[in-house]
């Protein structure tokens, strides 16, 4: 059975409680010392030439296998939305870049291939991340995260990062995913993609509930057909909410379906 997450520090922040997912975080400027205590960051990762080529490449084959966009901006999109979740819950911030960067290389054994890209995404990284000197023990995190994010393949929330990293993953649902320029052409993943004009995290401490918000043109898919490829994608979010001791709801067009 799955070990609980540590439970995040007490809120004495005095931020307001529930937050929203913003799409970029700023870059702040550390001193040496600093940036050595805290230890290799995304920057650094982002930076790697074998990252970079490798999610490029990544993302064209999906692409040629008719997938959904799965390049630099969903790495992004995953590294910033996991990141949120654990900062919002109150998670140590060493802790919160290990996620960004777990979710940042969630895809990256597409390179491969699409089957099991989960375990050969977590053994590319290990080697890449070793060399740019990340602690073993965030590497072992990492890797689990990496390995257990796709539904498909039984992956399972397996630490505090795996479940910020499955919660960012499947909320990104979005218009600007579908790479098939025949609308007439779409199959249902890219009719639902498409259909999703807006998504949105909502993190409530206090409430310990984990929202995703969607925005759904149900001229373009109905919601059933939401429901019909995103429900394993849902259950998996959920079990990754419970694992953060938090609930799990998703909204769609303002009502609220799970
Ligand atoms: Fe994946
Ligand atoms: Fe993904």
């Amino acid at each position: 059975m799955a070990e609980a997450a540590p439970s995040p520090r007490r809120d004495d922040t005095g931020r307001p409680d529930e937050l929203k997912k913003v799409h970029r975080t700023e870059t702040k400027t550390k001193t040496l010392a600093e940036a050595k205590r805290q230890g290799p960051t995304l920057d650094l990762v982002k930076a790697d030439t074998r990252v970079r080529t490798f999610i490029r490449s990544a993302n064209a084959q999906t692409g040629a296998i008719g997938y959904t966009e799965h390049g630099e901006r969903h790495a992004n999109t995953a590294a910033d939305g996991a990141r949120f979740i654990l900062k919002s819950l109150g998670h140590e911030p060493r802790r919160c870049e290990v996620a960004a960067v777990a979710a940042y290389l969630h895809d990256i054994g597409n390179v491969v291939t699409r089957e099991k890209h989960g375990q050969t995404g977590a053994i590319i990284a290990k080697d890449i991340l070793e060399d740019l000197g990340f602690d073993i023990e965030e590497i072992a995190v990492i890797m689990g995260a990496i390995a257990n994010h796709e539904e498909a393949e039984g992956g399972l929330p397996v630490s505090a990062v795996s479940a910020a990293v499955i919660i960012a993953d499947k909320s990104d649902v979005h218009r600007s995913r579908v790479r098939n320029p025949k609308t007439t052409a779409f199959d249902i993943h890219d009719r639902v993609n498409y259909a999703a004009t807006a998504s949105e995290i909502k993190v409530s401490r206090k409430e310990k509930l984990i929202t995703l918000e969607l925005s759904v043109d149900t001229e373009v898919a109905p919601i059933m057909e939401y429901f019909e490829i995103f429900l394993p994608r849902m259950m998996l979010s959920r079990r990754a909410a419970e694992f953060l001791h938090c609930n799990f709801a998703l909204v769609i067009n303002t009502t609220r379906l799970l």
